[in-house]
């Protein structure tokens, strides 16, 4: 039996597991993903940053970064992980702390599964975007969540099956100009990926 936990109580348990599930996440859609990054920007959010899986390819191409997360034992991990990062502990499922118009690109990788109100996390995002800015996340075929282990706890964590279409309705309530790429496994997808900009 596996309890479910919510995300602060399971990232902050599966804190020091998380780097073992990297091949398993970058089987998903990793060069797919990264490569839709735009190559420069100004102000750049990694919106559920983790342990900071990608934040060097976010770095990279923005000249301010700010991490944010609701598990302080994974922000932990990504300043162990990557030093001088600036990071925020915050739960995005209300609001994301920054003022409207003062972000040029949003990333959300991995994280929608555990968002509950999508249409307002995607109106949030819209909020804090500059005209013109991007917002880049994935969707997962993930139904039910998996079953995961630190030392001698199981558990899941609680998660959300967004339906694609209902996640492209919310873009166009925004009136976010958008396009969207497949991952197919087999015959399945894996994986879609949104680059969305604010008109
Ligand atoms: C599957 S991990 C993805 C981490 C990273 N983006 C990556 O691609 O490796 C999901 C992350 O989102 C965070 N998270 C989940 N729900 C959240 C919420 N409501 N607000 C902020 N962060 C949240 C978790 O703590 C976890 O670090």
């Amino acid at each position: 039996m596996s309890n479910i936990v919510d995300p602060k109580e399971g990232y902050n348990l599966y804190a020091d597991n998380y780097k073992k599930d990297y091949r398993k996440l970058e089987s998903f859609d990793k060069g797919e993903f990264l490569k839709l990054l735009p190559d420069k920007v100004g102000t750049a959010v990694d919106l559920g940053i983790g342990d900071g899986r990608v934040a060097e390819d976010i770095k990279r191409v923005s000249q301010n970064f700010f991490g944010l997360d609701i598990s302080t034992n994974m922000l932990h991990k990504c300043i162990k992980f990557h030093g001088n990062i600036s990071l925020v502990n915050a739960d995005l499922d209300y609001s994301i702390p920054f003022k409207s118009e003062s972000i040029d690109l949003a990333v959300a990788y991995f994280l929608f599964v555990h968002i509950k109100d999508a249409e307002g996390f995607i109106g949030e995002v819209n909020r804090i975007l500059k005209e013109g800015g991007m917002f880049l996340f994935n969707l997962i075929h993930q139904k039910k969540p998996p079953v995961l282990k630190a030392g001698k706890k199981k558990f899941k964590i609680k998660s959300y099956y967004h339906i694609p279409s209902h996640i492209e309705k919310y873009l166009d309530y925004f009136w976010f100009k958008w396009e969207r790429f497949d991952v197919y496994e087999d015959k399945f997808w894996v994986s879609k990926i949104y680059r969305a900009i604010k008109t």
